[in-house]
């Protein structure tokens, strides 16, 4: 049998659209995580509605991957602008996707008050061992697209035409950044052309399970350059995803 292709969406507005679009759908539940499995020019795809954030969208990766051993798994949905020369329905295609929320504090005693620009990156992937402790644990990790996933993405970017389609960095922590400073510091450390909720989080399980992963993620908002939030992304995005599926398929 063909393996499927697997989409996530986080939010119903970044689901359902393109859950909408397959033909023939089951819907299936575990836990809170819905799983609408379909056909797209008749090939098997399943749409996940994973809910919000790194738990939620780690578990539903798993899940996912157990139960439907997919091909490849596309994370997509809206996110926030790190690079003020992207604006509100431009698109990133995550070339590297990197945990920001993934940090070890200096040292600081009691009263000295705290210093997130001083925090240092933490690979909790590094070892087996204390992250903590250990300091080869210092540094970045980033989770690379996969290339023909990437090769898909970019053989349709003149189908979208709301906006640019580039490629990026995308960073994703159980945190709303609306610091400027902050953004600009993720910016310029790790590179970040966006941030999000879910994209690191189901990379570090596809890639557990040697899964091809890429992230897309639409600008719904971007602080940098006063970029105002868009709910109207969120579909805008799965009808360029549903694209890069179609081109992806034709080429398996
Ligand atoms: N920061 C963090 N998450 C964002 N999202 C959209 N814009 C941002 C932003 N600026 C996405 C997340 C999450 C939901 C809050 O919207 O991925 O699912």
């Amino acid at each position: 049998a063909q393996k499927p292709i697997l989409i996530q969406g986080p939010m119903p507005i970044e689901a359902e659209k393109f859950a909408q679009r397959l033909d023939n759908v089951k819907v299936e539940k575990s836990g809170n995580f819905i799983f609408y499995k379909g056909k797209l020019d008749k090939y098997p795809v399943i749409v996940a509605k994973t809910g919000k954030g790194m738990e939620n969208t780690a578990a539903a990766t798993a899940i996912a991957i157990e139960k439907y051993d997919p091909a490849a798994i596309i994370n997509q949905g809206t996110s926030g602008g790190h690079d003020p020369s992207l604006n509100v329905y431009d698109i990133v295609l995550g070339e590297r996707t990197v945990n920001i929320g993934s940090l070890k504090t200096g040292h600081l005693e009691a009263g000295e008050g705290i210093d997130p620009t001083n925090w240092i990156p933490m690979d909790l992937m590094a070892s087996e061992g204390s992250a903590g402790e250990d300091p080869n644990a210092e540094k970045i990790r980033y989770y690379e697209g996969d290339e023909n996933l990437l090769a898909a993405a970019n053989a349709v970017k003149d189908k979208y035409t709301k906006g640019k389609v580039v490629e990026g960095t995308i960073g994703s922590a159980d945190v709303w950044n609306n610091e400027v400073d902050r953004i600009n510091w993720f910016h310029e450390n790790y590179g970040t052309s966006v941030e999000e909720m879910e994209g690191a989080a189901a990379a570090q399980i596809a890639g557990a399970y040697d899964v091809p992963f890429l992230g897309i993620r639409i600008l719904s908002n971007n602080k940098t350059n006063g970029g105002q939030y868009d709910p109207n992304t969120a579909a805008a995005n799965q009808d360029y995803v549903y694209e890069v599926v179609k081109q992806y398929i034709s080429e398996i």
